[in-house]
Protein backbone atom coordinates (compact mmCIF):
# COMPACT_ATOMS: atom_id res chain seq x y z
CA UNK A 1 0.00 0.00 0.00
CA UNK A 2 1.47 3.04 -0.97
CA UNK A 3 -0.14 6.57 -0.42
CA UNK A 4 0.14 9.38 -3.09
CA UNK A 5 -0.35 13.40 -3.21
CA UNK A 6 -1.55 13.96 -6.43
CA UNK A 7 -1.19 17.49 -6.99
CA UNK A 8 -1.47 20.79 -9.32
CA UNK A 9 0.56 23.82 -7.08
CA UNK A 10 1.34 26.76 -9.69
CA UNK A 11 1.90 28.98 -6.62
CA UNK A 12 2.25 26.57 -3.98
CA UNK A 13 -0.95 27.25 -1.90
CA UNK A 14 -2.63 24.14 -2.70
CA UNK A 15 0.63 22.19 -2.00
CA UNK A 16 0.47 23.96 1.61
CA UNK A 17 -3.21 22.56 2.01
CA UNK A 18 -2.38 18.64 0.46
CA UNK A 19 0.75 18.73 2.72
CA UNK A 20 -0.87 19.11 6.01
CA UNK A 21 -3.66 17.23 5.27
CA UNK A 22 -1.44 14.18 3.91
CA UNK A 23 1.15 14.53 6.39
CA UNK A 24 -1.46 13.34 9.37
CA UNK A 25 -2.72 10.96 7.28
CA UNK A 26 0.65 8.93 6.61
CA UNK A 27 3.83 10.17 7.31
CA UNK A 28 5.43 8.32 3.73
CA UNK A 29 3.33 10.19 0.95
CA UNK A 30 4.80 9.99 -2.13
CA UNK A 31 4.52 13.42 -4.57
CA UNK A 32 3.35 13.30 -8.14
CA UNK A 33 3.21 16.69 -9.70
CA UNK A 34 0.23 17.83 -12.13
CA UNK A 35 2.29 20.69 -12.96
CA UNK A 36 4.94 19.07 -14.51
CA UNK A 37 4.56 18.86 -18.39
CA UNK A 38 6.63 15.89 -18.80
CA UNK A 39 4.63 13.67 -15.87
CA UNK A 40 4.19 10.15 -17.46
CA UNK A 41 1.37 8.08 -16.63
CA UNK A 42 0.78 6.31 -13.11
CA UNK A 43 -1.03 3.19 -12.59
CA UNK A 44 -2.80 2.88 -8.59
CA UNK A 45 -3.62 -0.45 -7.47
CA UNK A 46 -7.33 -0.98 -5.25
CA UNK A 47 -4.83 -0.92 -1.69
CA UNK A 48 -2.76 2.47 -2.60
CA UNK A 49 -4.73 5.50 -1.24
CA UNK A 50 -4.70 9.15 -2.91
CA UNK A 51 -5.03 12.38 -2.05
CA UNK A 52 -6.17 14.44 -5.22
CA UNK A 53 -5.46 18.23 -5.10
CA UNK A 54 -5.70 21.12 -7.23
CA UNK A 55 -7.14 25.14 -6.78
CA UNK A 56 -10.51 26.37 -7.92
CA UNK A 57 -10.45 28.57 -11.43
CA UNK A 58 -13.33 30.32 -11.58
CA UNK A 59 -15.12 27.59 -9.78
CA UNK A 60 -13.63 24.51 -11.55
CA UNK A 61 -10.58 22.02 -11.94
CA UNK A 62 -8.15 23.92 -13.79
CA UNK A 63 -8.37 22.42 -17.41
CA UNK A 64 -4.50 21.51 -17.89
CA UNK A 65 -4.83 19.55 -14.13
CA UNK A 66 -7.68 17.67 -15.71
CA UNK A 67 -6.32 16.85 -18.53
CA UNK A 68 -3.21 15.84 -17.04
CA UNK A 69 -5.33 13.39 -14.15
CA UNK A 70 -7.26 11.81 -16.81
CA UNK A 71 -3.85 9.70 -17.91
CA UNK A 72 -4.19 8.35 -14.73
CA UNK A 73 -5.27 4.84 -14.74
CA UNK A 74 -6.56 3.88 -10.81
CA UNK A 75 -8.53 0.53 -9.85
CA UNK A 76 -10.83 1.50 -7.20
CA UNK A 77 -7.88 3.37 -5.52
CA UNK A 78 -9.69 5.12 -2.65
CA UNK A 79 -9.06 9.01 -2.88
CA UNK A 80 -9.73 12.03 -0.99
CA UNK A 81 -10.24 15.00 -2.73
CA UNK A 82 -9.15 18.72 -2.53
CA UNK A 83 -10.32 21.83 -3.59
CA UNK A 84 -8.84 24.94 -2.74
CA UNK A 85 -9.72 28.43 -3.43
CA UNK A 86 -8.97 31.87 -2.48
CA UNK A 87 -11.87 33.08 -0.24
CA UNK A 88 -14.29 33.52 -2.89
CA UNK A 89 -15.95 30.26 -3.96
CA UNK A 90 -15.12 26.93 -5.20
CA UNK A 91 -18.52 26.45 -7.16
CA UNK A 92 -18.10 23.29 -9.24
CA UNK A 93 -14.24 22.27 -8.82
CA UNK A 94 -15.37 19.47 -6.04
CA UNK A 95 -17.80 17.75 -8.41
CA UNK A 96 -15.93 17.99 -11.52
CA UNK A 97 -12.96 16.89 -9.48
CA UNK A 98 -15.00 13.72 -8.50
CA UNK A 99 -16.01 12.58 -12.43
CA UNK A 100 -12.54 13.42 -13.39
CA UNK A 101 -11.18 11.09 -10.77
CA UNK A 102 -14.31 8.54 -10.74
CA UNK A 103 -14.06 8.42 -14.54
CA UNK A 104 -10.41 7.26 -14.36
CA UNK A 105 -11.01 4.47 -11.84
CA UNK A 106 -10.68 6.19 -7.99
CA UNK A 107 -13.38 5.92 -5.54
CA UNK A 108 -14.12 9.07 -3.35
CA UNK A 109 -14.00 8.45 0.31
CA UNK A 110 -13.44 12.15 1.54
CA UNK A 111 -13.22 15.38 0.11
CA UNK A 112 -12.36 18.92 1.79
CA UNK A 113 -12.61 22.58 0.41
CA UNK A 114 -9.77 24.31 2.20
CA UNK A 115 -8.36 28.30 1.72
CA UNK A 116 -5.21 29.39 0.35
CA UNK A 117 -4.12 33.42 -0.39
CA UNK A 118 -5.96 34.51 -4.03
CA UNK A 119 -2.70 34.00 -5.71
CA UNK A 120 -3.97 37.16 -8.46
CA UNK A 121 -5.24 38.91 -5.52
CA UNK A 122 -3.17 38.61 -2.62
CA UNK A 123 -4.99 40.72 -0.41
CA UNK A 124 -7.80 38.14 -0.19
CA UNK A 125 -6.90 35.29 2.24
CA UNK A 126 -2.99 36.19 3.08
CA UNK A 127 -1.48 34.21 5.11
CA UNK A 128 -3.19 31.36 4.62
CA UNK A 129 -3.50 28.72 5.48
CA UNK A 130 -2.85 29.95 9.06
CA UNK A 131 -2.01 28.38 12.64
CA UNK A 132 -6.21 27.99 13.04
CA UNK A 133 -6.40 26.34 8.96
CA UNK A 134 -3.65 24.07 10.19
CA UNK A 135 -5.96 22.27 13.28
CA UNK A 136 -8.58 22.10 11.58
CA UNK A 137 -6.70 20.53 8.35
CA UNK A 138 -5.29 18.44 10.63
CA UNK A 139 -8.42 17.54 12.69
CA UNK A 140 -10.30 16.83 9.15
CA UNK A 141 -7.13 14.23 8.84
CA UNK A 142 -7.57 12.60 11.77
CA UNK A 143 -11.42 11.71 10.64
CA UNK A 144 -9.94 10.57 7.06
CA UNK A 145 -7.63 8.68 8.25
CA UNK A 146 -10.35 7.15 11.05
CA UNK A 147 -12.49 6.46 8.03
CA UNK A 148 -9.45 4.47 5.65
CA UNK A 149 -8.47 2.50 8.94
CA UNK A 150 -12.26 1.09 8.62
CA UNK A 151 -13.91 -0.88 5.84
CA UNK A 152 -16.09 2.41 4.98
CA UNK A 153 -15.91 3.37 0.90
CA UNK A 154 -18.93 5.36 1.27
CA UNK A 155 -18.67 8.36 -1.17
CA UNK A 156 -19.93 11.77 0.44
CA UNK A 157 -22.23 14.05 -1.31
CA UNK A 158 -20.08 17.14 -2.89
CA UNK A 159 -21.23 20.70 -3.35
CA UNK A 160 -21.78 21.74 -6.89
CA UNK A 161 -23.93 21.39 -9.93
CA UNK A 162 -24.26 19.32 -13.17
CA UNK A 163 -23.59 20.77 -15.58
CA UNK A 164 -20.59 23.25 -14.25
CA UNK A 165 -20.50 26.42 -15.00
CA UNK A 166 -18.80 28.08 -17.72
CA UNK A 167 -15.22 27.59 -17.76
CA UNK A 168 -13.32 30.98 -17.81
CA UNK A 169 -12.26 33.22 -20.60
CA UNK A 170 -9.52 35.51 -21.29
CA UNK A 171 -7.08 34.79 -18.44
CA UNK A 172 -4.53 37.74 -17.47
CA UNK A 173 -1.57 37.50 -19.36
CA UNK A 174 1.51 38.69 -16.77
CA UNK A 175 3.63 41.37 -18.61
CA UNK A 176 7.54 41.13 -18.74
CA UNK A 177 9.87 44.35 -17.30
CA UNK A 178 13.76 44.90 -18.17
CA UNK A 179 14.35 43.53 -15.01
CA UNK A 180 14.12 40.20 -17.06
CA UNK A 181 17.64 38.93 -17.48
CA UNK A 182 16.39 36.23 -19.58
CA UNK A 183 17.65 33.46 -17.00
CA UNK A 184 14.58 30.85 -18.42
CA UNK A 185 13.71 29.54 -14.70
CA UNK A 186 10.25 31.20 -15.33
CA UNK A 187 10.07 29.37 -18.89
CA UNK A 188 11.20 25.76 -17.29
CA UNK A 189 8.37 26.32 -14.56
CA UNK A 190 5.64 26.90 -16.18
CA UNK A 191 3.27 24.26 -16.30
CA UNK A 192 1.80 25.12 -19.92
CA UNK A 193 5.20 25.59 -21.35
CA UNK A 194 3.71 29.13 -22.77
CA UNK A 195 7.08 30.93 -22.08
CA UNK A 196 9.71 30.73 -25.08
CA UNK A 197 12.71 29.05 -23.71
CA UNK A 198 14.70 30.60 -26.38
CA UNK A 199 13.37 33.88 -25.34
CA UNK A 200 11.46 34.25 -22.20
CA UNK A 201 10.26 37.69 -22.33
CA UNK A 202 7.35 36.25 -24.98
CA UNK A 203 4.59 34.19 -23.04
CA UNK A 204 2.39 32.35 -25.40
CA UNK A 205 -0.76 33.54 -24.67
CA UNK A 206 -2.80 30.98 -26.29
CA UNK A 207 -1.51 28.31 -24.38
CA UNK A 208 -0.64 30.60 -20.65
CA UNK A 209 -3.19 29.65 -17.85
CA UNK A 210 -2.35 32.45 -16.15
CA UNK A 211 -1.64 30.46 -13.43
CA UNK A 212 0.85 33.22 -12.00
CA UNK A 213 3.68 30.52 -11.41
CA UNK A 214 5.96 32.60 -13.36
CA UNK A 215 4.79 35.98 -11.48
CA UNK A 216 5.71 33.93 -8.31
CA UNK A 217 9.06 32.44 -9.26
CA UNK A 218 10.74 35.39 -10.83
CA UNK A 219 14.13 36.21 -9.07
CA UNK A 220 14.34 39.56 -10.56
CA UNK A 221 10.31 40.05 -9.68
CA UNK A 222 10.29 40.96 -13.93
CA UNK A 223 7.17 39.32 -14.39
CA UNK A 224 3.57 41.23 -13.59
CA UNK A 225 -0.03 41.88 -14.20
CA UNK A 226 -1.38 45.04 -15.43
CA UNK A 227 -1.91 47.31 -12.36
CA UNK A 228 -4.93 48.50 -13.92
CA UNK A 229 -6.16 44.99 -14.24
CA UNK A 230 -5.10 44.09 -10.70
CA UNK A 231 -6.60 47.13 -9.35
CA UNK A 232 -10.59 46.33 -11.29
CA UNK A 233 -10.34 42.34 -10.21
CA UNK A 234 -9.48 43.68 -6.61
CA UNK A 235 -12.52 45.71 -6.37
CA UNK A 236 -14.70 43.52 -8.17
CA UNK A 237 -13.60 40.61 -5.43
CA UNK A 238 -13.91 43.05 -2.69
CA UNK A 239 -17.55 42.20 -1.53
CA UNK A 240 -17.20 38.85 -2.70
CA UNK A 241 -13.88 37.17 -0.52
CA UNK A 242 -13.73 40.05 2.39
CA UNK A 243 -15.46 37.62 4.53
CA UNK A 244 -13.36 34.63 6.15
CA UNK A 245 -14.47 31.62 4.77
CA UNK A 246 -14.16 28.74 6.38
CA UNK A 247 -12.54 24.65 5.64
CA UNK A 248 -14.68 21.87 5.26
CA UNK A 249 -14.84 18.73 5.33
CA UNK A 250 -17.00 16.34 2.85
CA UNK A 251 -17.10 12.36 4.67
C1 LIG B 1 -6.73 31.82 -12.93
C2 LIG B 1 -7.17 31.82 -11.50
C3 LIG B 1 -8.53 31.70 -11.18
C4 LIG B 1 -8.94 31.70 -9.82
N1 LIG B 1 -10.28 31.56 -9.54
C5 LIG B 1 -10.68 31.54 -8.25
C6 LIG B 1 -12.06 31.37 -7.93
O1 LIG B 1 -12.92 31.18 -8.79
N2 LIG B 1 -12.42 31.40 -6.62
C7 LIG B 1 -11.50 31.62 -5.61
O2 LIG B 1 -11.91 31.70 -4.45
N3 LIG B 1 -10.18 31.71 -5.90
C8 LIG B 1 -9.75 31.68 -7.17
N4 LIG B 1 -8.41 31.77 -7.47
C9 LIG B 1 -7.44 31.72 -6.37
C10 LIG B 1 -6.82 30.33 -6.23
O3 LIG B 1 -7.82 29.34 -6.26
C11 LIG B 1 -6.04 30.19 -4.91
O4 LIG B 1 -5.21 31.28 -4.73
C12 LIG B 1 -5.22 28.90 -4.88
O5 LIG B 1 -4.67 28.79 -3.60
C13 LIG B 1 -4.10 28.91 -5.89
O6 LIG B 1 -3.44 27.67 -5.82
P1 LIG B 1 -1.85 27.53 -5.89
O7 LIG B 1 -1.27 28.48 -4.82
O8 LIG B 1 -1.61 26.12 -5.56
O9 LIG B 1 -1.41 27.95 -7.23
C14 LIG B 1 -7.97 31.80 -8.79
C15 LIG B 1 -6.61 31.92 -9.11
C16 LIG B 1 -6.21 31.91 -10.44
C17 LIG B 1 -4.74 32.01 -10.76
Amino acid sequence: MSMYMICFSPTGGTEKVAEILSQKIDVEVQMIDLCDPKLPNHTFTDEDIALIAVPSYGGRVPALAAQRLERMQANQTRAILVCVYGNRAYEDTLVELQDVCENCGFKVIGAVAAIAEHSIAHQFASGRPDALDTRTLQAFASKIKEKLASSTCTTPVLPGSRPYKKAGSGGMIPEVSEQCEACGLCASKCPAEAIDPANPKHTDSQKCISCMRCVCICPHQARFLNAKRIQSLGAKLEKLCSDRKENELFI
